[in-house]
């Protein structure tokens, strides 16, 4: 069988460039050299060459995180391009990487969600309105953030300006939500037209750390992740159906990500990654390899589905 052609996008210009860059290399190893022609691409500089070898692509894997990579916007590019990828379309990595549109479309769909305000950049809030109302403690985050960068825990009335700044300094908006003190769930999907859902990864935080932040989740051994996870059939099944209502909530296709807070029996619906963390022990390809599918394997999984997916979608031209 013919060699597939792979454009390996890695590396990129947002705050999570490092994180890809590792993801990419891993990627890279994992993918099975007798299948795949791999070419690697760093959008920072190498955007021109890809759109010059375009009609030599067969897929691209977009291994971004966070803007100008998980947004939509690579997305929309290969779409010009006519290059099929892994994973969400821009119109699914875009409203995924808004945290506000997820929180809408998520209560649209009757996932719970722990309550929110937001704020943009140019309005002041009123900062004890919004603590009346969402309580202390809280969690302040950039709308399109991620990897925790930019996030604050407040517990005092007095600490929540400078956290509003803080995020205001990442993004044109901020989310204010209320803090849930709980398990930390994540759950992954895969699939197209059929979900199947991978085993619930628990996540367990440091305890010296208030939350799940940038360096609990790439410094090896801050954080435990046990899959499956210490919860019953039932919380089980409950966790991997939102995984999949929050995949389709937001019209991921693909695979995608789906993290979540259990406490009390009930289960909060944080956020969707459409373009989850892809070293081998990054929490999908775990949740996959607990659920039988190597990393390898997943790598041929995701391209296949990429293709597939383009090959169903309908691509309107003028002509
Ligand atoms: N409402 C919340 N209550 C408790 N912890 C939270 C809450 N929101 C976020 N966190 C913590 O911060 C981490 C990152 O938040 P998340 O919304 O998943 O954004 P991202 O992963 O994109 O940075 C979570 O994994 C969790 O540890
Ligand atoms: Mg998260």
């Amino acid at each position: 069988m013919k060699k597939l052609t792979v454009a390996l996008l890695s590396g990129g210009i947002s705050s999570e460039r490092e994180v890809s860059l590792q993801s990419g290399d891993q990627v890279y190893d994992a993918l099975d050299k007798d299948k795949y022609h791999i070419q690697r691409y760093d959008p920072k500089t190498d955007l021109g060459r890809l759109v010059i070898d375009a009609s030599g692509i067969d897929v691209a894997l977009i291994i971004l995180h966070g803007p100008y990579g998980e947004d939509g916007t690579v997305q929309g590019l290969l779409d010009l391009l006519h290059i099929p990828y892994q994973g969400s379309g821009v119109l699914g990595s875009a409203l995924a990487m808004n945290k506000a549109v997820t929180k809408q479309l998520y209560e649209i769909s009757g996932l719970p969600v722990p309550s929110y305000m937001i704020c943009h950049r140019n309005e002041d809030m009123d900062v004890d309105a919004c603590v009346k109302q969402i309580g202390l403690p809280l969690v302040v985050k950039p709308v399109a953030g991620g990897s925790s960068v930019g996030m604050s825990i407040v517990k005092a009335s007095g600490d929540l300006q400078g956290a509003l700044d803080k995020a205001k300094s990442y993004d044109n908006a901020v989310m204010v939500e209320s803090y849930i003190s709980g398990t930390e769930l994540t759950g992954g999907v895969i699939g197209n037209k059929e979900l199947e859902a991978l085993p619930i990864i628990e996540i367990v935080p440091d305890q010296s750390r208030e939350f799940f932040d940038y360096e609990a989740k790439y410094t090896p051994g801050v954080t435990q992740e046990i899959c499956p996870a210490r919860i019953d059939d039932e919380l089980t099944r409950q966790a991997q159906s939102y995984a999949k209502i929050a995949h389709r909530t937001l019209y991921c296709q693909g695979y995608s990500r789906t993290d979540m807070i259990l406490k009390d029996r009930e289960i909060y619906v944080l956020e969707t990654n459409t373009i989850p963390g892809m070293t081998a022990t990054s929490l999908l390809p775990q949740a996959a390899q607990v659920g039988g599918i190597s990393f390898s394997q997943l790598m041929d999984k995701l391209i296949e589905l990429g293709l597939e997916q383009h090959q169903a979608s309908i691509h309107p031209t003028s002509t």
